[in-house]
């Protein structure tokens, strides 16, 4: 049973788009607890743009308090590596400490390729991030060219050392995520994210000495093929993107992945 699900709502949405999205996610939530003796369940939860954290933080308190297990975290895109100064336009981890927002991405292979972040600005927001009691999703990925040329466990390693050099690791989750996967609909096969989940596992215990990391997959997870993926040894949890904008389809992903 995976432990984490992750949306990554990117820049989609509108006050009225979670609305809709509570309203669809907890009426199957609550019919499920009605029907299924629930134990154990995942972290659920959706990173929002920033401007809507406070408006979903309202709508997860109000709709948490219809479910006994099944509830809705609420998470940020991006955080910056300073508390505050004269950083126009970016967002700082106290930000969302001050509206109780427990998570925050960082890292995405969006930001990495539009914003130019290199691996030791996502250490930093990592670490920023754990300094200020948020748990970063720390994703990385290789390109399809890397992929193509047979590099990607290498290049994996050497992401992993860089983006996580000082980060915290009790406190962290990765998020591995190949670029070619994401928004494309194309999905590695289930020995290719067993392979490359374990092998980050194994990095970060040769170079950090930490064994229970969290490794989650990412790229075009859906309820139509979660199943396989969440069945897989290594992989801890996923990060949706597409797939977590409807309620409706994001709890499918979580029941198809018991
Ligand atoms: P996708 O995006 O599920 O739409 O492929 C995943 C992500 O970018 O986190």
């Amino acid at each position: 049973m995976i432990s984490v699900l992750a949306g990554n709502w990117k820049m989609y949405g509108s006050k009225e788009d979670l609305n809709v999205w509570f309203e669809d996610f907890f009426r199957n939530a609550v019919e499920f607890e009605k029907n299924n003796l629930v134990e154990e369940v995942p972290t659920i939860m959706i990173c929002v743009p920033s401007i809507y954290v406070e408006y979903a933080m309202q709508l997860a308190n109000e709709y948490n308090s219809k479910t006994n297990k099944l509830k809705v975290f609420i998470g940020g895109q991006d955080c910056h590596y300073e508390d505050k100064g004269a950083f126009t336009g970016n967002i700082s981890p106290l930000f969302f400490n001050e509206f109780g927002c427990k998570y925050v991405i960082t890292g995405h292979s969006e930001r990495r390729q539009y914003e130019s972040e290199t691996d030791e600005i996502v250490s930093k927001k990592s670490i920023n991030a754990i300094k200020n009691f948020l748990t970063p999703l720390v994703c990385i990925g290789e390109s399809l060219e890397i992929r193509e040329s047979k590099q990607h466990l290498e290049f994996i390693k050497e992401q992993v050392i860089k983006s996580l050099k000082g980060v915290d690791l009790e406190n962290a989750i990765i998020a591995y995520e190949p670029v070619w996967a994401i928004g494309t609909g194309k999905v590695p096969s289930l020995e290719d994210i067993e392979e490359m989940n374990s092998h980050i596992k194994a990095v970060v215990l040769e170079e950090f000495g930490i064994k229970n990391i969290k490794v989650l997959y990412g790229g075009s997870v859906k309820s139509s093929n979660i199943n396989g993926i969440s069945q897989l040894k290594s992989v801890d949890g996923v990060l949706v993107g597409g797939a977590s904008l409807k309620g409706e389809e994001f709890f499918n992903i979580f029941r198809n992945s018991l």
